[in-house]
This record gives structure tokens, C-alpha cells and sequence, in this order.
């Protein structure tokens, strides 16, 4: 009998990535930190004693690497995230590496958006091809208070100044929760649109072993199409059939009937699950590979990108991690409208 009837055969093929439910995976969002300049109440506890020491983060050649291994088999976009990602030194110097790598079309951004008035022509000038930049609230005293230390004024002007330095799609990105914001959807919803920019609602997702979710608060994707109605006085229509939604990933569009320059997304993790279409896989700061936000299992890439292998031996060994990591990739999130059944990581680890 030959050896390979007993051996697993791993193969390295070049075939685009798959996860056991047939979900391709093209989008890959990277964690560059896990620090932030804001204390967002929902993302993160008040101490963060836990921070990651500087050698355990990835370098800008480690990420590159395996950034172009998942780019060798069909991932197209990069999403940066943290933390928050303008705080990690020389991000510009890590745009333009990742959008360089053959096969990426699009490096993106999830931002707060605190230091873009600095940052925003560089970034633009870097190869950044899309930005979402979080507002939860217009009012600067809740603003301050919902980020423990946030500045509504600069992450405006730096709204203003991404657009100036031509950086599109730009989206703001609002969590969504009742007795905070609900009276603000309205509000955001026309701020957004008087700058030509999709505002998109996210539910709060019980992160942080439920830690950080306060009952009730959770304002639902119907709740905030009901807002939008009543603010608008116009019913609101799906901007794409649900056929679509297997390209665009979790948010869904809607539009205010007749106007199609009025349109609001809603992510909706917990009253209107989308987990099969998820498109998406997470790389920690760390290099650690998060196949659900939902679940702490993970998957340590770097150990092997600082290993002793060589060249394309070890861009197989990251390959096949990866697949292996996406075998094990669950169905869906198992959160529950009462805080629990969500992961002990806290979001401001893994970037949302
Ligand atoms: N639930 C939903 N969204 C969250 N974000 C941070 N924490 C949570 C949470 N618990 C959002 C941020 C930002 C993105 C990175 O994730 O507001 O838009
Ligand atoms: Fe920082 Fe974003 Fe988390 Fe707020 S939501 S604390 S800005 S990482």
C-alpha cells in the first residue's frame, strides 16, 4: 500500500477560500491594534489593564505576508480596524503596503475618525478606497460621554476633511441603542445625507461575555426602519434583492421610496440574523485568525510567520492554516436578545 493512503493529504491548492457551509470568504478585516484613543462604553470595560505589549503585534511585513498569501486565493478586500487604527505608527506607510499586494482591490477603513483631519489626504493619497467613520450621536455632551473621552468637533472636521481628500465610499457608522440614540436617527440620517454619505445602524452585539450590554437597550432593525419612516413621512423600500446580499456581506440597504439618493444600511446581528451570508474572516493585531466575531475561537497564524520555514513553504503552512481555521468556521453567532451566548472577547480587540 502506498504511504499516501495513510497520510492526510494537504494539498495547497490555489482555489478560492471556502468555509464547510459553502460560504466564500473575500474579505479579510485586520485588527492593526488594540489600543484606541476613545473608551467607547459598548466596545470596551473602563480598565484596560489587559494591553497587549508591543512584540506580540504583528509587524507591517509579518501582516503583508499574510495578507498576500489570502490574496492568492480570492480575498479582493482589506478592512483595517483595531482598536483604533490611525493610532498604530506609520499607518499610512501600511495602507499603501497592502494596496500594492497583487490581487487586493480595495483597503478600507473603520475609523473614529478623532485624527483624520490629520490623516485623510495621506490616506487618500496611500490607496485607501473607503471609509466608515463612527458617530453615535450629534449632541457633544453625549458624545463625550458615550466614548469616555471623545471630541464631536474633530471627528466632524474630519469627515469633512476625508471628503475633501476624495476618500469614497464614506459611511458613519451609529450604534443604535434605545434611551441614547433613538431619538437621534432622524437626526443622522439627514446629517449623513446633506454630505451625500450613507448613515448605517448597527444593533449592539453582546460582546465582552455580555459584560457590557445593558437590557433593554437594544433598538431593533425594525425599530430603526420605524424611526426612519417617521422622520422621513415615506415608506422605506430594499435598495438590493436578498440575492444580492451574498456580495455586499451583512448590512442591508433600504431606500426612502422614490428617492434613491436617500438610503440607510442596517446591520442586524441580533433581531435579523445574516450570518449566512457571511463573506468575512478576522486577523487580530496579534495574528490570530477570529473565522466568527461571535466566538473566541482562533487560529494563530503568527507562530508560523515567525517560525524557521522558508519562502513558499511557509506561505503553504499560513495557507493551510488558514483553511483549516475556515473548516472550523461556525454557522452563526449564538447571541441572544438578553445579553448572553456572545464571545469573552471585548470589540475593541478584534475591531468590530
Ligand atoms: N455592538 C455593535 N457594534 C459595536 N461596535 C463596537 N462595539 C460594538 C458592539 N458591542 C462598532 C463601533 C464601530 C465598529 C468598529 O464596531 O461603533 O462602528
Ligand atoms: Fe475605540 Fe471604536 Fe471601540 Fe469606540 S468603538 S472605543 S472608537 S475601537
Amino acid at each position: 500500500m502506498s504511504q499516501s493512503m495513510h497520510l492526510p493529504v494537504i494539498t495547497h491548492s490555489k482555489g478560492e477560500l471556502a468555509d464547510a457551509f459553502s460560504r466564500r470568504v473575500t474579505y479579510l478585516r485586520v485588527s492593526l491594534t488594540d489600543r484606541c484613543n476613545y473608551r467607547c462604553t459598548y466596545c470596551m470595560p473602563q480598565d484596560r489593564s489587559d494591553l497587549l505589549p508591543r512584540d506580540e503585534i504583528l509587524s507591517f511585513e509579518e501582516l503583508e505576508q499574510i495578507v498576500r498569501v489570502f490574496a492568492s486565493v480570492g480575498v479582493r478586500r482589506v478592512r483595517l480596524t483595531g482598536g483604533e487604527p490611525t493610532v498604530r505608527r506609520d499607518v499610512i506607510k501600511c495602507v499603501e503596503r497592502l494596496a500594492r499586494i497583487p490581487g487586493i482591490e480595495d483597503v478600507v477603513m473603520t475609523t473614529n475618525g478623532h485624527r483624520l483631519v490629520e490623516l485623510a489626504e495621506d490616506l487618500a493619497r496611500a490607496g485607501l478606497t473607503g471609509m466608515n467613520i463612527s458617530v453615535d450621536t450629534l449632541d457633544p455632551a453625549r458624545f463625550r460621554a458615550i466614548t469616555r473621552r471623545g471630541d464631536l468637533g474633530s471627528v466632524v472636521a474630519g469627515i469633512k476633511a476625508s471628503m475633501d481628500a476624495g476618500i469614497r465610499p464614506l459611511k458613519i457608522n451609529v450604534v443604535a441603542l434605545k434611551g441614547f440614540n433613538d431619538d437621534e436617527v432622524g437626526t443622522l440620517c439627514d446629517f449623513s445625507w446633506a454630505r451625500g454619505i450613507v448613515p448605517r445602524f448597527i444593533e449592539w452585539m453582546p460582546m465582552s461575555d455580555g459584560s457590557l450590554f445593558a437590557p433593554g437597550s437594544l433598538l431593533t432593525a425594525a425599530e430603526i426602519r420605524a424611526l426612519v419612516q417617521a422622520h422621513v413621512g415615506r415608506p422605506l423600500e430594499e435598495d438590493a434583492p436578498v440575492a444580492a446580499r451574498v456580495v455586499v456581506g451583512p448590512a442591508r440597504y433600504w431606500r426612502v421610496k422614490g428617492e434613491p439618493h436617500r438610503k440607510v444600511g442596517i446591520i442586524s446581528a441580533m433581531s435579523e440574523h445574516f450570518c449566512d451570508t457571511c463573506n468575512r474572516v478576522r486577523l487580530s493585531a496579534t495574528g490570530r485568525l477570529h473565522t466568527c466575531l461571535a466566538h473566541d475561537d482562533d487560529v494563530d497564524l503568527r507562530r508560523i510567520v515567525r517560525g524557521p520555514m522558508a519562502g513558499e513553504t511557509k506561505d503553504a503552512a499560513i495557507l493551510a492554516a488558514i483553511r483549516g481555521a475556515l473548516m472550523g468556521k461556525r454557522m452563526g453567532h449564538e447571541f441572544s436578545t438578553t445579553g448572553c451566548g456572545g464571545p469573552r472577547k471585548h470589540m475593541v480587540t478584534i475591531g468590530g
